[in-house]
Order: structure tokens, then sequence, then C-alpha cells
């Protein structure tokens, strides 16, 4: 099969740092993949670089093998290749109805018409009400972003990515600040993507990791130094140095 995203030698530095080295990652239709690693190992700059937020030294980016590394951050969405933020980026006066249904009409190319007509288009307000049902929130659909919980806020941010119809997801740190007591929600969430969907995500619960990926990637200063399965992970020597230690040895006498 061949990769709908590839990563091919992307180099970054900022300053003196090597934020990113010679990083290549290939990904196929329905891959469900753990980008894991120490705070400041360069996982969110990774996403920021191959989304085209930030522009790398070096290295391409290909969506379905075309070469895609010129392109702009709409440009790659319109293309397929969607992300989430560490930290939310919603409208706190604006309703989930509200956010999802514009991006319904991004993705459509219909977002140049004024706000609140989409309200009158029932194509557009069905569809939005059937995503958020999938993630669980349809029933503060028309409450403001400011009113909802905050595992709330981080399920309507996949709805969000999920209406630009993405084939390939990249979600960084989607359960961060979510009470534990919300984490299965996000959960489920996650269980329920599209199949065909290739979905990174980057975390650092260790348990929702294993739960959720088939392979991990683990970068630590900026190089990755394992990719593989999650049962071989907890085993490798170099990411039990990096990272895991703790968590390997706590499995092990659990
Ligand atoms: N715009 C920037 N300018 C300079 N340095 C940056 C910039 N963005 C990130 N860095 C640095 O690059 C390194 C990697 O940061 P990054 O945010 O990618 O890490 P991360 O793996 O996502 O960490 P965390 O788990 O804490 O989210 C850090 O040392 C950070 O300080
Ligand atoms: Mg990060």
């Amino acid at each position: 099969m061949s990769a709908v995203f590839q990563v091919e030698h992307l180099k970054k530095f900022f300053g003196g740092l090597a934020v990113t080295q010679d990083v290549s990652i290939a990904m196929q239709p329905g891959d469900r993949v753990a980008l894991i690693g120490p705070n400041g190992a360069g996982k969110t700059t990774f996403v920021n670089l191959v989304t085209g937020l930030v522009r790398p030294d070096s290295g391409k980016v290909f969506l379905a093998g075309e070469d895609v590394s010129e392109l702009g951050q709409t440009a790659r969405v319109k293309k397929g290749l969607v992300r989430s933020f560490q930290v939310t980026r919603l409208f706190s006066e604006m309703t989930p109805q509200e956010h999802v249904g514009l991006a319904i009409l991004q993705r459509q190319g219909r977002s140049g018409r004024l706000f609140g007509h989409f309200q009158s288009m029932p194509d557009v307000t069905a569809e939005a009400h059937r995503l958020l049902a999938t993630l669980g929130i349809d029933g503060v659909a028309g409450h403001r972003v400011s009113e909802i919980a905050y595992g709330q806020q981080r399920l309507l941010e996949i709805a969000l990515a999920l209406a630009l119809q993405p084939k390939v997801l990249l979600l960084d740190e989607p359960a961060a600040g979510v009470p534990q007591s919300d984490t299965p929600r996000i959960e489920a969430a996650l269980a329920g993507l599209p199949p065909d969907l290739a979905v990174l995500m980057i975390d650092h619960d260790m348990d929702l990791i294993f739960r959720f990926a088939k392979r991990v990637i683990v970068l630590a200063g900026g190089a990755v130094i394992f990719d593989g399965s999650p049962q071989a992970v907890t085993a490798d020597q170099r990411v039990r140095e990096a990272y895991l230690g703790s968590y390997a040895d706590a499995r092990r006498t659990a």
C-alpha cells in the first residue's frame, strides 16, 4: 500500500538548537500512530513543520504521493492534512454548532458567505449536528463555548478537524487538561474515527496511548529514536533511558 503521508529528512534549527533532526515518517491509510517523547523533544514542532505553519530548513512532505512542501497551511488542509492544537483555539462567544458549521463551509469553499447564513442551510446544519452527535456533544450544540466543559471543548476541536474531512489527522495532545473523568469520552471519540483515516496522536498519557496506538514513534532531542509496535517500545533500551523508564518499570511491577 502506498503512503498517504510521507515526511522525508525533515530538519529544523531554532537558533543553534536542532529541534528536528532528519526526521522521516510514513503513514498508511488507517494507521493509528502515537508520537511520544519528553517535553521539548520537538513533537509540536514536527506538526508545525509538516502542516506548513513553520518552514523547515530542509526536507519534504508528501500527501498521497504529491509533494506539498511548498504549499501553505490552507492548501495542505484542502489536500487532506488536518491538525488540532495542543491548546484550544475556540471562540468563547460562539457555539459548537457555529464552529462546526463554519468549518464545513470552509471545506466547501463557501466560507466567504455571510456568517449567519448557514443557519438557513439545512445541509450544513444537519451535517454539523451529525458530527457533534458522533462526538457526543450534540447536547451542547447551541451553548456558548465559554459555558461548556473543557473536555467538551477538546471534543469540539476534534469535530472541527473532522468537518474538514481529512485523510491525515494530527492530534496534538487531544486529552491535555481534560479531567480524568472525561478522558473516556475522548477515547471513545478516538475509537470512533473513520477507519481509513491515518491518525497520528501526540500525548503523554501512556495508558491512553497504549490503548489507541498500533504503532509508536519516539522523538528525543528532535530525532526519531524508535518506530515500532507498542509491545516493543517498553522494552527498548534507548526509549527507556530517554523517556519511558519509570512507566515501563511501573507496568512491570504492577
Ligand atoms: N518558535 C520557536 N522558536 C524557538 N524555539 C522554539 C520554537 N518553538 C519551539 N521551540 C523549541 O523547540 C524545542 C521543541 O519544542 P516543541 O514544542 O516542539 O516540543 P514538544 O515535544 O511538543 O514538547 P511538549 O511535550 O512540552 O509539548 C523546545 O526546546 C522549544 O523550546
Ligand atoms: Mg508539544
